[in-house]
């Protein structure tokens, strides 16, 4: 039976760690570091997102203010808000809540955001960063994806990895990251997606598989190793025979921990280590402005 890789301990050891940094810093400058998000629409599952970043933010002392726009609100409006908060020096981080409304371009709102505030990790010159290995911003699934190994002592170094998946967002910058010679990383990575023929038999060759795909049920125990480490980055709600539905993610877990040595649970993996290290980017963008970090 596989070690179950607690995202709700680590994650609550993280929030404690920011905390305590965040009171540090203010205590040293004054500065109270500042999260703005912005909420177009009104999409449920957004909201409810917004509203959990907004609630971490207070628990570890980061000032947060969510502004929520109509649907209906043009592409201008948008970018006038991320405009006037790149030039506001209470605020550290920016974070636009994605989907935006299809008409407004979403390219365009990332790169309206300052680097320096974007504290997803979404912007391109951060992307680009991250790809040649210069500090920016990691975006918070793969900087938590990262935390997870880190903490749980997982070597990566001369280690196959298979990344399932190549979003933006998750897949891409976390194969980067584990490819790069640091700590975390020196991996050996191969990327997979809806274009792999045969997607088992590359999983069944590593020693880590991490699946971001969106899928439930796409990684079953047919796709893994003995002994490999498993770690869930989907998250899906599906609806049981009795017609009640429940959070899942992409692995077939019951099965699939027979096999592993380790996996990350969902809910409780992944999913709250992606909201610590939220915090965590904030916190460094507003130790960067006050010129205790690089
Ligand atoms: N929508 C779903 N996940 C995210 C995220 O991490 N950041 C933003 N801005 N929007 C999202």
């Amino acid at each position: 039976m596989a070690m179950i890789l607690d995202g709700n301990a680590l994650s609550a050891e993280i929030r404690t760690e920011v905390a305590a940094d965040v009171a540090q810093l203010t205590a040293a400058t004054g500065i109270v570091p500042g999260l703005n998000l912005l909420l177009v629409g009104e999409d449920p599952a957004s909201t409810v997102y917004v509203r959990n970043k907004s609630k971490d933010c207070e628990k570890v002392g980061i000032r947060s203010i969510v502004l929520r726009l109509p649907a209906a609100a043009t592409e201008a409006e948008v970018l006038h808000q991320v405009r006037v908060w790149n030039a506001d020096p209470s605020v550290h981080g920016i974070l636009v809540q994605l989907p935006v409304p299809k008409h407004i371009n979403e390219h365009l709102v990332i790169r309206t955001i300052d680097p320096n505030k974007d504290v997803d990790g979404f912007h391109p010159e951060n992307a680009g960063r991250l790809m040649i290995g210069l500090d920016g911003f990691i975006p918070c699934t793969p900087y938590g994806v990262l935390e997870i190994l880190k903490r749980y002592s997982i070597e990566t170094s001369g280690r196959h990895v298979v990344v399932v998946g190549r979003s933006n967002i998750v897949g891409k910058p976390l194969a980067m990251l584990l490819a790069q010679k640091r700590p975390q990383g020196n991996a050996t990575v191969t990327i997979c997606h809806t274009g792999t023929i045969d997607l088992a038999e590359h999983t069944r060759r590593a020693d880590i598989v991490i699946s971001a795909v969106g899928v439930h049920g796409v990684i079953t125990a047919e796709h893994i190793k003995v002994g490999a480490v498993v770690i869930d980055v989907g998250i899906n709600r599906i609806t049981l025979p009795d017609g009640t539905t429940k959070l899942t993610g992409d692995v077939l877990f019951d099965e699939v921990s027979m096999k592993a040595s380790a996996i990350t649970p969902v809910p409780g993996g992944v999913g709250p280590m992606t909201r610590a290290m939220l915090l965590r980017n904030t916190l460094t963008s507003a130790e960067r402005v006050a010129g205790v970090k690089q």
